[in-house]
C-alpha cells in the first residue's frame, strides 16, 4: 500500500515548498485516496482553518478531507474570534499550535502567512493568498494527469489575470516540467519573482511563455485555464480592470484554436460571460467540476504527508 512520505518542508506556503518528487508523490497518493485504496488515519488530529476571505471549495474540501481521515476541523471565523480584533499573529499562532496539529489559512498578504509559519510549531498550509493558491495547483495538475496520464508534451495555457492562481500554476508547472503559456493583458503579468524562480527550474528549456496574445497562446494547447479577472480584495478595481480584458474570454473561438481534445479548467467561482462563456463551462471539454472534486483528494494526501 502506498504510504505518505514525510515532506522536506514543515509548511506548504508556496508551490515551491515542494520538490518535484513530493508533488508527484502527492498526486499519486491523491489518486489512491480517490479510489478509496488507502486506509490512512489521522485520528485525534485537528486541523484549524482561518479564512480572512470567502471560500466554498477550499473550506469544505479541507473539512471533508480531514473528516475522511478520521480527524477533526476547527473553523475559526476571524469576525467572532479574537483574530478580527487584531490579536497579533505571533500570539494567535503560538496558541493555536498548542490545540491544532495543522492550520490552513486564507488571507491577503503572503507575509502574514509567513508570520504564522514563523511562530507556529505546527505546519501551516496556504489556503490562498494574494500571491499564491498552491492547493489549487495540486488539484489542477491531478486533473491534468487523470486526463493525459503523464505531463510529457502537455501544453497548459492560462488566459486572463496574472494572479495567485496563475502564479501557483507556473510554480507547480515548472516543478513538473510542463510547458506553461500565460496570456494576459499588458500590465497584468504574473509575479516577476515567481516567473524568475520557475525559469531557473526549467533551466535552459524555454517552457514558460508569457504573451499578450490569447489566440497564439491557445493554439494547439491541451489545457485551457482561466480564473476571474478581479480577485478577492480587488472589488473596487473591477470595472476599470474589465476594460483591459477584451479578447481574453475563453469562448468557443478560443477553444477551437486549442487541440481538438483539449480540456478546460477554471478554479471557480466563475463569472460566466466574463472570463469564460457558459457554453464552454458546460461543454464536453470542461473538466471544471472534476477539478473542484480533486481539491478534496489532493488535500487528503497533503494532510497525510504533512502529519506523517
Ligand atoms: N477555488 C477555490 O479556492 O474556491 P473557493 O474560493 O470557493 O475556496
Ligand atoms: N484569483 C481568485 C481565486 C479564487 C479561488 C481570488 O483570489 O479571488
Amino acid at each position: 500500500m502506498l504510504k505518505p512520505i514525510k515532506l522536506e518542508n514543515k509548511n506548504f506556503l508556496s508551490s515551491f515548498d515542494l520538490s518535484k518528487k513530493e508533488v508527484k508523490h502527492i498526486l499519486e497518493l491523491s489518486k489512491n485516496f480517490k479510489k478509496n485504496f488507502l486506509n490512512i488515519e489521522l485520528k485525534n488530529k485537528a486541523l484549524g482553518l482561518i479564512f480572512d476571505k470567502a471560500s466554498t471549495r477550499t473550506r469544505v474540501s479541507f473539512q471533508v478531507a480531514m473528516s475522511r481521515l478520521g480527524g477533526t476541523t476547527v473553523d475559526l471565523n476571524p469576525k467572532t474570534s479574537q483574530i478580527g480584533r487584531g490579536e497579533p499573529i505571533k500570539d494567535t499562532a503560538r496558541v493555536l499550535s498548542r490545540y491544532c496539529d495543522v492550520i490552513a489559512i486564507r488571507t491577503f498578504n503572503q507575509s502574514d502567512l509567513e508570520e504564522y509559519a514563523k511562530w507556529s510549531t505546527k505546519p501551516i498550509i496556504n489556503g490562498l493568498t494574494d500571491l499564491e493558491h498552491p492547493c489549487q495547483a495540486l488539484a489542477d495538475f491531478l486533473t491534468i494527469k487523470e486526463e493525459f496520464n503523464d505531463f510529457e508534451n502537455v501544453v497548459l495555457t492560462y488566459i486572463g489575470d496574472g494572479n495567485n492562481v496563475a502564479n501557483s500554476l507556473i510554480a507547480c508547472g515548472a516543478l513538473l516540467g510542463v510547458e506553461v503559456r500565460i496570456s494576459c493583458p499588458k500590465g497584468y503579468e504574473p509575479n516577476a519573482s515567481i516567473i524568475n524562480k520557475a525559469r531557473d527550474i526549467y533551466k535552459n528549456k524555454n517552457l514558460l511563455k508569457i504573451t499578450n496574445d490569447p489566440m497564439s497562446a491557445a493554439s494547439g494547447a491541451n489545457v485551457l485555464y482561466t480564473d476571474v479577472w478581479s480577485s478577492m480584495g480587488e472589488e473596487g478595481k473591477k470595472e476599470e480592470k474589465d476594460k483591459h480584458f477584451d479578447g481574453f474570454t475563453i469562448d468557443s473561438d478560443l477553444l477551437n484554436k486549442a487541440h481538438k481534445d483539449a480540456i478546460v479548467l477554471h478554479c471557480l467561482p466563475a463569472y460566466r460571460s466574463k472570463e469564460i462563456t457558459d457554453e464552454v463551462i458546460e461543454s464536453k471539454n470542461s473538466r471544471i467540476f472534476e477539478q473542484a472534486e480533486n481539491r478534496m483528494h489532493v488535500q487528503q494526501a497533503l494532510l497525510a504527508c504533512l502529519l506523517t
